[in-house]
């Protein structure tokens, strides 16, 4: 894919569903008695495979460009399926189902492509062993592929290192097949979109300050669910919409969840002129966006709002990179985590492209405002990197090429064509 600077960007945008809870809807929904219908699913190859999983263990699951129908066969009604599960390049689907198959009566192995095979899997690994499941990296290095053989589980209460949806998301669906009331405390709150939508399918899952219990042992019931627009993707056009001079951008039904809005906070701190519409409170709650061209100063971002906006930091670099004076980023860690280790990768391009940005250990310093121009990207397996530099392309001089540019579909399979009628 080859992109140029933008001269104008103006319309509006429906982006597609959040992948967070498109994940939750077809899992929750298998494990759930009844019909599950969903609408604005994301069909992207991440939650595609989560469907996959799920079909492999006997759900049967009906896609249209509609809706998705989940014939879900309760706590209880999985069966083992007949080869590994493969999760292709998604870490909720590795995690999350880990939770889930911590209990099944059946050995399973799971896999996914060369990305999964390196990000680490100990930290669902350990609170699982500790409620009595058998799992282990068949390479012995703390990755997929794993092998999983489940049964009955203790319940525990699990003090996380780390604040993570997809930890805590694991040990709280272990949780529904526990002895008794599984707790996750977490250093800072993660999204909690499993929290929610457990409690719409009947289970009972409360929260005080930043840990989370379940009580074992729910009757699921299949439920109507519309997925609000993902905030993830919504970023990409927020940057645009603050970068390109005279931009003025409509973001339909983004979803604002507060333990997910960490952009919008950070790109008004930045200067960003952003109005939210139409807020609905029904369910996750969600907003139109209305972004307008704005100049930007640095900032610093640390601490608690870190995994708010943790899927955000790539596109925030960009921001950041444009934007007047410096912005620190500290307690990011995790970046080093995720489909490619984001701070090296980041870092390395950013440079490339003009921009004066080091790398820490948990972060980068950026000292922004440098004119930037084109380079050759290869997003490292990344759709968020993929993404952020096809932004970042939009206020380059010359040409940005991204090899592997198809990455986006994991997570946003129109982006170039939605990109392209902005720009045009
Ligand atoms: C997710 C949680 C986050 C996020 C990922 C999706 C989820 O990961 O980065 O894209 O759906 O629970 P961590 O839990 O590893 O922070």
């Amino acid at each position: 894919m080859i992109l140029q600077k933008a001269s104008h960007l103006k319309g509006e945008v429906t982006v597609p569903g959040d992948k967070s809870i498109s994940h939750r809807a077809v899992m929750f929904g298998s494990l759930a008695q009844g019909d599950t219908e969903v609408t604005n699913f994301l069909q992207g190859a991440d939650c595609l495979s989560t469907i996959d999983c799920f079909r492999k263990m006997g759900i049967d699951i009906e896609n249209t460009p509609e809706r998705i129908l989940i014939h879900g066969r309760g706590l209880h009604g999985l069966s083992a399926p007949d080869s590994t599960l493969d999760v292709g390049n998604s870490g909720t689907t590795t995690r999350l189902i880990s939770g889930i198959l911590a209990a099944q009566p059946f050995p399973v192995t799971l896999t996914g492509d060369a990305s999964i095979q390196k990000r680490p899997m100990r930290r669902i690994m350990e609170p699982l062993s500790m409620m009595g499941a058998d799992i282990t990296s068949v390479n012995g290095n703390d990755c997929a592929p794993l092998r999983i053989t489940g049964g009955p589980l203790k319940s525990i209460h699990y003090h996380s290192k780390i604040a993570s949806a997809q930890v805590k998301s694991a040990i709280l669906l272990a949780g529904l097949y526990a002895d008794g009331i599984t707790k996750v405390t977490e250093p800072a709150v993660s999204r909690n979109h499993t929290e929610i939508m457990l409690n719409y399918f009947g289970a009972s899952v409360t929260t005080e300050e930043t840990t989370a219990s379940v009580c074992p042992n729910p009757v699921l019931k299949g439920q109507k669910i519309c997925v609000p627009g993902d905030i993830s993707s919504a970023a990409y056009f927020i940057a645009a919409g603050l970068l390109v001079p005279g931009a003025e951008i409509l973001i339909h039904n983004v979803g604002i969840n507060p333990t997910r809005d960490g952009i919008l906070k950070v790109a008004q701190a930045m200067g960003g002129n952003i109005t939210y519409l139409n807020i609905n409170h029904d369910g996750e709650p969600t907003a139109d966006l209305l972004v307008k061209h704005s100049a930007l100063h640095g900032t610093i971002i640390e601490g608690d709002i870190i995994p708010t906006l943790i899927d955000e930091l790539p596109i925030i670099n960009v921001m950041a990179a444009c934007a007047e004076g410096t912005t620190t980023i500290r307690n990011a860690e995790e970046l080093r985590a995720k489909e490619s280790n984001r701070i090296d990768v980041m870092v390395d391009y950013l440079n490339a492209m003009g921009c004066d940005i080091t790398g820490t250990e948990d972060g980068m310093i950026i000292e922004g405002g440098k004119p930037l121009h084109g380079i050759t990207i290869d997003p490292h397996m990344d759709h968020r990197v993929a993404m952020s530099f096809a932004i970042a392309a939009l206020v380059a001089e010359g040409e940005t090429k991204i090899t592997d540019s198809d990455i986006v579909t994991v997570s946003y399979p129109n982006f170039y064509e939605d990109l392209h009628r902005l720009t045009h």
